[in-house]
C-alpha cells in the first residue's frame, strides 16, 4: 500500500530561463507526488524540461514559483548551508552526462560525496569503513575489475556504473537518475535497469528516472510525461482508477 503522503511533492514549479533578451519557459505550474519506495520513469521530448525536473527536485536549483516538499517541508527556500547538508543527506543524483572528475579514479570519485558529507577530521577517523562501503558499492555494479581506472580509461557502461555507486554511497533516500542508460547498449541498460530495481525492491530506495527507451518504462512502477511544462494527466492511473471505483 502506498503511504498517503508523498515523500517528495513538487507544487505548482515554475522555472523561465533567461538569456540576454531571450527567455525559455520550461516549467509552467508543474506538479508530481512521489511516494516512498517508488520507482516512478518520466518521459518528454528533448528540450521539454526533464533535467530541469530533476535538479529542481534535488534542490540543486531553484524554482522562480512554486515549492519542493520533503516529507511535508518545503526544502527549496532553505538557506543555502542547510540545503546543502539535506541533499547531500536525502538525494543521490546521476547525471545525464556522469559528471565525474577526470582526475580521480573510480575508488576516489565514489567516495567523494562521503568526503563531503564528513569533513575532513571525521573522514579520517572513518575512512577505513567508509571505502568499505565504496567498495562494496563497486563491487555491486560489477567494477570491482576497474577500481584504479580513470573516467576516460572507462567504457560509456562503466562510467555509468561508476556514477551509479556514486550516487548511492552517502545511502540517499530518493535517487534522481537522468537517462542511467541514455548512452549504452541495450544489454548494458538492461543490466543497469535490473541493479535499480533490485535496490528499489531491497533496499527500499525511491527512484525517479527520466529516460527516453520505452523498453525500460514497462518494468516501473509509474510513468509520467513532461509534456508543456506540465505533467501531463496519467493515463494508467486513470485507468487504476476507473478500475478501483468500478469494483466498489
Ligand atoms: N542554464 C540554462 N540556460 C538557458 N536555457 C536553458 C538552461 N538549461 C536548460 N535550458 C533550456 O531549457 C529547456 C529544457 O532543458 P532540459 O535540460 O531540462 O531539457 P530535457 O527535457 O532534459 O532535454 P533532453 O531530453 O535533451 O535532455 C531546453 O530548451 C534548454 O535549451
Ligand atoms: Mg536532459
Amino acid at each position: 500500500m502506498m503511504e498517503a503522503n508523498p515523500l517528495v511533492c513538487a507544487v505548482n514549479l515554475h522555472k523561465t530561463y533567461r538569456r540576454n533578451a531571450d527567455r525559455v519557459e520550461v516549467l509552467r505550474g508543474l506538479d508530481l507526488e512521489v511516494h516512498e519506495g517508488e520507482f516512478i520513469s518520466v518521459l518528454g521530448a528533448s528540450g521539454s524540461g526533464k533535467s530541469t525536473l530533476l535538479h529542481l527536485l534535488g534542490t540543486l536549483d531553484r524554482p522562480d514559483e512554486g515549492a519542493i516538499q520533503f516529507k511535508g517541508r518545503r526544502i527549496d527556500n532553505l538557506p543555502s548551508q542547510e540545503r546543502d547538508r539535506l541533499r547531500n543527506q536525502t538525494f543521490g543524483f546521476i547525471f545525464q552526462f556522469y559528471h565525474l572528475l577526470p582526475e580521480l579514479n573510480t575508488v576516489e570519485n565514489t567516495l567523494l560525496p562521503q568526503m563531503i558529507a564528513h569533513g575532513a577530521w571525521s573522514w579520517w577517523w572513518n575512512r577505513g569503513e567508509i571505502r568499505k562501503r565504496a567498495l562494496e558499492l563497486l563491487d555491486r555494479v560489477g567494477l570491482s575489475h576497474r577500481l584504479k581506472h580513470r573516467p576516460r580509461e572507462l567504457s560509456g557502461g562503466e562510467m555509468q556504473r561508476a556514477a551509479i555507486a556514486r550516487a548511492l554511497v552517502n545511502r540517499p533516500r530518493v535517487l534522481l537518475a537522468d537517462e542511467p542508460t541514455g548512452n549504452l547498449d541495450s544489454a548494458n541498460g538492461q543490466h543497469i535497469i535490473r541493479l535499480l530495481r533490485e535496490l528499489n525492491r531491497q533496499e527500499g530506495l525511491t527512484i525517479v528516472m527520466v529516460t527516453h527507451n520505452l523498453d525500460l518504462v514497462a518494468d516501473t512502477d509509474r510513468v509520467v510525461r513532461l509534456v508543456e511544462g506540465r505533467i501531463e494527466a496519467d493515463p494508467n492511473a486513470a485507468a487504476a482508477f476507473d478500475t478501483a471505483m468500478a469494483s466498489k
